[in-house]
């Protein structure tokens, strides 16, 4: 019997690349959209069913939870992937912005992430996927809003991965980079120890610059190349994000 995976925010981006993926691998696929007119993303897909969801409402996640369940069933992976990219200084930031860029990347995630918890504890299996990002690993100028969003996801998963082993539930974190790509290639054989993926290259480049050039010799590096001096060790050792499109239609 085919399993079920739930994937939010899937009009574009990794979301839809995901659908597409899992689609065409024969999984059920529960799909959230946002706008009622994105309602009809997947419809050539038979196997996906499509339904509205905004993460920002935590009273949704409960309800939105059993519709999913009854699509197909059972589901078996969820991957929280809506989210979205606040930039800019902080001093040119309202509290506001801030408050709802934590409200999808964080808050969001967490009330629905909570609300598939009871049937996988009930099934004693579950797999939830976290979209981070590499900014959460470190944060980049004009970022700090969105990577400590995504540096909360990246250790609430690992948190999270260690809490409900127990139950039969995996907990994991990808942090792409830009031009995320291949996004899911890395976790086909996990290593039960490993909670972070890295996706992409510059984000596959970043914990193994880290690894040779120790912490703090990495922070002086990075800090350095972002004020726009990085050195040839620099510009060896990190690589460039790559060109690969997440979705082969825009
Ligand atoms: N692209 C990158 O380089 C990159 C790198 C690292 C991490 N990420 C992460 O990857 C994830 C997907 O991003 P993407 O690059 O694929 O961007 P994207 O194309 O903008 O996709 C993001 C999806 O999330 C949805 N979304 C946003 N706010 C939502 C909300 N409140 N409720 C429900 N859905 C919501 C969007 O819906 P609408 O279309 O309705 O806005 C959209 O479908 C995000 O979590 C992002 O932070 C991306």
């Amino acid at each position: 019997m085919p399993k079920t995976i739930v994937v939010t925010g899937t009009a574009t981006g990794i979301g839809r690349a995901t659908i597409n993926k899992f689609a065409a691998e024969g999984w059920n696929v529960v799909a959230t959209v946002r706008k009622e007119s994105d309602l009809e993303t997947h419809s050539d897909l038979p196997s996906v069913k499509t339904l509205l969801l905004d993460v920002d409402d935590e009273t949704a996640a409960g309800p939105f939870a059993q519709l999913a369940q009854e699509q197909f069933g059972r589901v078996d992976v969820l991957v929280n992937n809506a989210g979205y990219y606040q930039m800019g200084p902080l001093e040119g930031t309202s509290m506001d912005q801030v408050h709802r860029q934590y409200q999808t990347n964080v808050f969001g995630l967490l009330a629905l992430t909570k609300a598939f918890l009871p049937s996988f504890r009930a099934q004693r299996a579950g797999i939830v996927i976290n979209i981070a990002s590499i900014t959460g690993d470190q944060g980049y100028p004009y970022n700090s809003v969105y990577a400590s969003s995504k540096a909360a996801v990246a250790v609430l998963s690992e948190s999270l991965s260690i809490e409900l082993a127990e139950f039969g539930v995996v907990v994991r974190a990808i942090l792409p980079g830009l031009h995320a790509t291949r996004i899911f290639t890395k976790i086909v054989d996990p290593d039960p120890t490993t909670v972070r993926y890295y996706s992409g290259p510059d984000a596959v480049s970043i914990p193994r610059g880290k690894r040779i050039l120790g912490a703090e010799s990495y922070w002086q590096e990075f800090r350095n190349a972002v004020l726009g001096h990085p050195s040839d060790l620099w510009n060896t050792l990190i690589s460039k994000p790559g060109t690969t499109p997440v979705e082969t239609e825009v």
